[in-house]
């Protein structure tokens, strides 16, 4: 690529340097340097005349954005494994292929949804709560009793790669290991994890804990609804590392309020982020974090390196390394 004939590409946050120095090397790159996210009219401006755009989660790819954007675009690349934010439909429609981060952040996800479930689990933000607020006055038999880890029965909801891998944290905590997905993992895996299949509405009856580990789709939104909360023990704690919508937030407030179960750790929300004064926030038995699932320093870096690959591919007009539509490129090579 000359420098004359540079293709512009947009990056919509600030990630980091492992991504963009690529980017600066081979394009005519502009970065959203806030840190909030760019507002939709500065987002439709940004993209006007790209050859390729970087978007996060936060950012909607539709009809609109690909039109703003328009026919130079070739390639859009999401710092994201999750491409919900993306009318994936609409791109493959254009002929654009969309990249994405799969696989990469499947260890570091799963260290935070079994981080969620312990800290739910044995209290630990009410205990540091506790001490910061100088209550901490004797061991006490009663204080801040919580349940047991280890032994518990864990379902899963969802048994692709982040799912296996709490499997696999939960084999060492010696936890009976359920799941449901619409396709039984192959024996052979299931043997290998000891995780058991189950119908779903079985699996929230069963279990002490609940993590969820589904995309955000047309049938996954509100598939934890105050039916499936109902179902699950009183005691029992839901976990989402997944996305916000797939829990009902208000159904999820009244279980918590009435203790019909145990408690919840989030680190995805609907609506998301939170406003400060939601009663998901005053709640002592749920426990919410910002969406930092994937937020290790080594995990970031190798995000930002897969999504500029994607990007840079995108603009050669070769098949992206991790394509989330890739009947785009099969639809190209037929041609
Ligand atoms: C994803 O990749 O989809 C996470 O939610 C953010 O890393």
């Amino acid at each position: 690529m000359t420098a004359e004939r540079r293709p512009r590409v947009f990056v919509a946050r600030r990630i980091p340097e492992a991504g963009l120095a690529p980017l600066r090397e081979a394009t005519e790159l502009s970065v959203w340097e806030a840190p909030l996210p760019p507002p939709r009219d500065a987002l439709l401006a940004a993209v006007a005349g790209c050859a390729g755009i970087l978007t996060l989660l936060t950012d909607r790819v539709d009809a609109e954005l690909l039109d703003a954007a328009g026919p130079d675009l070739r390639v859009v690349s999401n710092y994201a494994v999750g491409v919900d934010n993306i009318d994936l439909a609409e791109c493959t429609r254009r002929g654009i292929p969309v990249g994405h981060t799969p696989g990469v952040l499947t260890e570091t996800t799963a260290d935070l949804a079994f981080a969620l479930l312990m800290a739910a689990a044995r209290r630990i933000v009410e205990a540091v709560d506790f001490v910061r607020a100088g209550r901490w006055q004797t061991w006490d038999p009663m204080l801040l009793l919580g349940a047991d880890v280890h032994g518990a029965t864990l379902g899963l909801v969802g048994f692709g790669r982040i799912g296996q891998a709490v499997a696999r944290r939960a084999a060492g905590f010696g936890m009976t290991v359920l799941y449901h997905s619409r396709r039984r993992a192959d024996p052979a895996v299931e043997a290998a994890l000891g995780a058991t299949w189950v119908p779903l509405d079985e699996l929230f009856e069963r279990s002490d804990f609940v993590s969820l580990h589904v995309p955000l789709t047309a049938e996954t939104r509100r598939l934890v609804d105050a039916d499936r909360l109902r179902r699950m023990k009183p005691t029992a704690i839901l976990v989402n590392t997944a996305r916000g919508p797939i829990v009902d937030t208000d159904a999820l407030v009244e279980a918590l309020r009435a203790g019909s179960i145990g408690g919840a750790a989030l680190d995805v929300t609907d609506p998301e982020p939170l406003p400060p004064d939601h009663p998901l926030l005053r709640l002592p038995n749920a426990i919410v974090v910002p969406h930092i699932g994937s937020a290790s320093r080594a995990t970031r870096a190798r995000m930002a390196e897969m999504a500029a690959a994607n990007l840079l591919a995108g603009l050669r007009g070769d098949p992206l390394p991790y394509c989330a539509n890739p009947e785009v490129n099969r639809r190209r090579s037929a041609r």
